[in-house]
């Protein structure tokens, strides 16, 4: 597909796997015209992540004008903010700094350079960000690839004796600890997850734009269903999130400089392979506000 972005082409390029696309054709510092930014919403819908590639040399200021592009922006809440997400950097607080890179004995930016585990961005928040956009400044040689699983296809998938037990169920998505289980500042540890603190969201829910269900599990650890036997609830949890990272449903990408990647946080969760913590990892992530889940 094709469409006009100012005098340039836009070409959808999707990836072959269960979700993603590149778009070809498009200097993002550019201003889209209606009808190429009514393309790009489109092909976001269908396609739930979106790469572009050879972006390099962006501002802040550029990037969230960019972001607009979907949707207002969202700022990282406090919670992230202790946990390292864009705190130490002087960077607009639209913008949240993932790296492992120390200033003075300090980390400049959230995640260091462990594994994230799959999760959603912020999903513990009563109105976790619709999207998320991450920008590659610098990339190690190797390692710090990034995952995506299609939470539609999740859904569909799903054996029925399992969908049945939890479509009516609410699950509390913890915000005690990190995606790469780093405890947050200021907020105690989890000793019983009937205690999780954190929102409680429908672990079925409709994506507003799409009227399209999906799986939305947010994080798995001090996970619960709310009102469920502990033990129950842990059995269904371990089947769903066997089920929602199946390879079948996963495209994974690895970053080049200047690659930009927005992805649905509404249908679509992530999770991030460690690299070599003597290299350096810079990525800018800007968020596009979102609703409560439905
Ligand atoms: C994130 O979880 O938002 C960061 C993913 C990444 O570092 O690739």
């Amino acid at each position: 597909m094709t469409a006009g972005a100012g005098t340039m082409p836009i070409e959808v390029v999707p990836t072959g796997f269960a979700l993603g696309a590149e778009i070809r054709g498009i200097d993002v510092r550019s201003e889209p015209s209606p009808e190429a930014g009514e393309a790009l919403r489109e092909a976001w819908k269908q396609h739930l992540v979106l790469l572009f590639r050879g972006q390099t040399g962006l501002s802040d200021e550029e990037l969230i004008a960019f972001t607009r592009v979907f949707g207002p922006l969202q700022e990282a809440p406090n919670s992230e903010v202790t946990a390292g997400f864009g705190s130490f950097s002087d960077v607009p607080p639209e913008v949240t700094i993932i790296s492992n890179i120390e200033v003075d004995g300090r980390q400049i930016g959230a995640l260091g350079a462990g594994e994230a585990d799959w999760h959603t961005d912020m999903s513990f928040i009563k109105e976790p960000p619709a999207g998320s956009c991450l920008y590659a400044i610098e990339i190690p040689p190797a390692g710090g690839n990034t995952c995506f699983t299609n939470m539609h296809r999740a859904l569909d998938t799903l054996d029925s004796e399992t969908a049945d037990a939890v479509k009516d169920a609410r699950c509390v998505h913890d915000e005690s600890l990190t995606s790469t289980g780093a405890q947050r500042q200021g907020v105690p540890a989890v000793t019983d997850v009937r205690e999780t603190p954190g929102a409680r969201h429908p672990v079925l829910r409709t994506h507003p734009d799409t009227g399209r269900k999906a799986l939305f599990l947010g994080r798995r650890r001090n996970a619960w269903l709310v009102g469920f036997e502990i033990g129950e609830s842990e059995r269904l949890l371990d089947r769903l999130w066997t089920h929602a990272a199946d390879e079948s449903h996963v495209w994974e990408h690895r970053w080049r400089e200047g690659d930009i990647v927005l992805w649905d946080n509404r249908a679509v969760m992530h999770r991030r392979d460690p690299f070599d913590p003597a290299t350096r990892r810079l990525m800018h992530r800007t968020q596009v506000k979102g609703g409560r889940p439905y």
